[in-house]
């Protein structure tokens, strides 16, 4: 027994962000951002918090599963991004839609969807629940330094959510994590603790709570991580390559996904993907990705779905998912 997607939703803040806005901010140019990650341009909270989108992206999943708020059983939200650090966004979420289910957040940052999934899983396993709220929302707007050229034409910001109800058709998952700070960070800092020493050369002090990325770095453990990922699923699901009608990846780079595409043998045409109008919404990607093929009718009954993805951490995920809807 594992669990079925009932219903999907998503919702983007209303600005647009071009890579001519970009350029007009840092030292770059929509010719560098598109051929070097595939991004025309991302969504950007202005006006919206990231908690209006999340609540917006639940009330769509919501509708699509045909179940009211009362009926949740559970409620996991995925960010690094929240508007508070506490209550967590669940916590709103469940107030704000008004259900009265337990309600908590997960941190697995890029990897956050999939972490919630495998987390779900473990529910329907171990508890007498039948409708679980799933969302993945992240303001990387928050996080990322505007003027740093390096990371900021990367991102956007987003939510996607899944109400799943206990069924079987999540054929087998996988998490993990490689600790890692280097690679990609945005530390806390310590607020006014007048306690607070500053050890020098100490990574998690003095630096700026921007996120920090070796990008070439995470450029090579994504390639390697996704393959892995996706045939280790396979794997456990005891299903071959051509068995997967889709593969929905983490949007990180359109260069990741053609080199994992490339690596894993796939046919280009199976690989979804929006990174063009959307960027790296973090754990929000494949949600939102997930929703937006379904809604666009791409996602036939009976089909296999891939999932996967990977970010700070460095947290791994990937699943095989029947889509039964
Ligand atoms: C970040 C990333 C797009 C950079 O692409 P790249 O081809 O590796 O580029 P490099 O880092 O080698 O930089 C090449 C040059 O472009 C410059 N550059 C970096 N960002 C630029 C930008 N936005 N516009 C113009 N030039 C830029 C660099 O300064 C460097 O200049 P130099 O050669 O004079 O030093 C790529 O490494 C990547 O996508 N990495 C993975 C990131 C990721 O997945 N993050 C999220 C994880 S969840």
């Amino acid at each position: 027994m594992s669990f079925s997607i009932l219903g999907t939703g998503s919702a983007l803040p209303s600005r647009v962000v071009t890579n001519e806005d970009l350029s007009l901010l840092v030292d770059t140019s929509d010719e560098w951002i598109k051929t070097r990650t595939g991004i025309t341009e991302r969504r950007v909270c202005t006006e919206e918090s990231i908690t209006e989108l999340a609540v917006q992206a639940a009330q769509k999943a919501l509708e699509d599963s045909g179940c009211s708020a009362d009926e949740l059983d559970l409620i996991i939200c995925a960010t690094m991004s929240a508007d508070y650090t506490t209550p967590s966004m669940a916590c709103v979420l469940q107030m704000q839609l008004g259900a009265s289910c337990p309600a908590f957040d997960i941190n697995a940052a890029c990897t956050g969807f999939l972490y919630a999934l495998d987390v779900a899983a473990g529910y329907f396993a171990r508890t007498a629940d039948q409708k679980i709220l799933v969302v993945a929302a992240e303001a990387m707007s928050r996080l990322v330094d505007w003027q740093d050229r390096g990371t900021c034409v990367l991102f956007g910001d987003g939510a996607g959510a899944a109400v799943l109800g206990k069924g079987n058709d999540l054929l087998a998952i996988q998490t993990g994590a490689k600790g890692n700070i280097s690679s990609l960070y945005a530390e806390n800092g310590w607020g006014n603790s007048p306690f607070h020493k500053q050890a020098e050369g100490d990574v998690a002090s003095g630096c700026s709570s921007y996120l920090h990325m070796d990008g070439q770095e995470v450029f090579r453990f994504a390639v390697t991580s996704m393959v892995q990922t996706v045939e280790q699923v396979l794997d456990e699901a005891g299903l071959a390559k051509e068995d997967i009608a889709w593969l929905i990846p983490h949007q990180a780079n359109i260069r990741i996904l053609d080199s994992a595409i490339s690596r894993l043998k796939l046919p280009k045409e199976k690989c979804l993907t929006n990174i063009a109008v959307r960027g790296n919404t973090s754990a929000a990607c494949v949600a939102i990705l997930l929703d937006e093929a379904s809604r666009g009718g791409k996602l036939k009954k009976n089909d296999l779905l891939a999932l996967t993805a990977f970010g700070g951490g460095l947290t791994t995920g990937a699943c095989i998912l029947r889509w039964s809807r």
